[in-house]
């Protein structure tokens, strides 16, 4: 049977960045059947719900989804059911997409696109591992009220240990296949859901002996992670704190629009239901104008490839070419130094196929 898999490109820049991300993908393959659905704010524009009913349908025929981005500043006010970022809390949580992957890599030739010294920078590989399905974000209560006359709010932090138990399980095993560090992230020494956290991962790494583990304050890991970058190999945490720190470890790179991401889920863990999208957001600024940078797109079909069509040569053939357009200089607008030459959106993907 031909793999399928279901494409959201959404709002601001994501068709753009989600057409190359295509593009590329067949060239590699082009035995993928490919279906478009609408979501976010391109859904709402329409008078249909952030993740339509079609749309979720579109999904669950799926392997996989390729999702571009969601978020645009005029439905700010809204309450969330109304905003476009709803459709992606629907789809992490209702795919029960709880292992998000985000790597971090700065690729030969862009050391000095970073806000940090160039030494300290360069090589850097590391990945974070993000808890997606569950705390504050999720736990109930989660609303606005008025209590003897006062407005409030409440988010609710909750974790159950078995939660904690699978995203610690996927980080182990990631870092196992690579440098062998890892290091959990949580506040322990005030939140009783970081005490578990920390409970937890250390009651998993007596199955793996081989794997470094280290635990950091979360307001001391964002301290590390400008420090010393290069010593974090993998980082686990949960679902808030991912949020954050994963920004910060993005624009380490210089660009967020390089930075792809994995969500997946449990459907057999060998070829996971996932959802793939660029970590960077709508840009709305740099949207309409073929000017964004694909790589994150380009790079989240790669993931794709590897963690749901079970396709690994396919993914690294993708990455491989990305790097060489980075080293033979190729640069979108963003990260084209004033008077260099920048590539049109289509333009760096079609370089990126033409080294495949
Ligand atoms: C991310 C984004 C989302 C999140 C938003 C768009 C809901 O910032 O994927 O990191 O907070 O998880
Ligand atoms: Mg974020």
């Amino acid at each position: 049977m031909k793999p399928s898999i279901a494409v959201l490109p959404g709002d601001g820049i994501g068709p753009e960045v989600t057409a190359a991300a295509v593009a590329v993908l067949q060239s590699v393959r082009s035995d993928i059947e490919i279906r478009e659905g609408l979501v976010g704010g391109a859904a709402l524009a329409r008078g249909l719900t952030p993740l339509p009913d079609e749309t979720r349908a579109l999904c669950e025929r799926s392997d996989a989804i390729l999702f571009g981005s969601v978020g645009l500043p005029e439905y700010d006010g809204r309450p969330l059911p109304e905003r476009p970022e709803y459709a992606l809390f629907l789809l992490r949580r209702d795919f029960e997409l709880f292992a998000n992957l985000r790597p971090v890599r700065v690729f030969a030739g862009l050391e000095a696109a970073s806000p940090l010294r160039p030494e300290i920078v360069r090589g850097l590989d590391l990945l974070v591992v993000r808890e997606l399905t569950g705390g504050i974000y999720y736990g109930r209560p989660k609303e606005q009220r008025r209590v003897d006359g006062v407005d409030e709010a409440v988010d609710t932090m909750r974790y159950r240990a078995p939660e904690i138990e699978r995203i610690a399980r996927v980080a182990f095993d990631l870092a196992r296949s690579r440098r062998k560090r890892l290091t959990s992230v949580d506040k322990q020494n005030i939140l009783e859901t970081s005490r578990l956290w920390r409970r937890v991962v250390n009651e998993v790494a007596r199955e793996y002996a081989d794997v470094r583990l280290d635990h950091l304050l979360v307001d001391n890991a964002a301290m590390q992670l400008v420090l010393r970058p290069g010593d974090f190999d993998v980082i686990v945490t949960e679902n808030m704190f991912g949020d954050i720190l994963s920004d910060e470890a993005a624009i380490l790179t210089g660009s967020i629009g390089t930075l792809p991401s994995a969500s997946l889920g449990v459907r057999g863990m060998a070829c996971p239901f996932g959802l793939y999208e660029p970590i960077g957001g709508t840009a709305p600024s740099l949207a309409g104008k073929n000017a964004a940078n694909p790589t994150a797109a380009i790079l989240s079909a790669a993931m794709l490839l590897r963690h749901s069509l079970d396709d690994d040569a396919n993914a690294t053939r993708i990455e491989r070419a990305v790097e060489r357009s980075y080293a033979d200089g190729l640069r979108t607008a963003e990260l084209a130094g004033p008077g260099a030459q920048a590539l049109t959106t289509p333009a760096f993907a079609a370089a990126v196929q033409a080294r495949i």
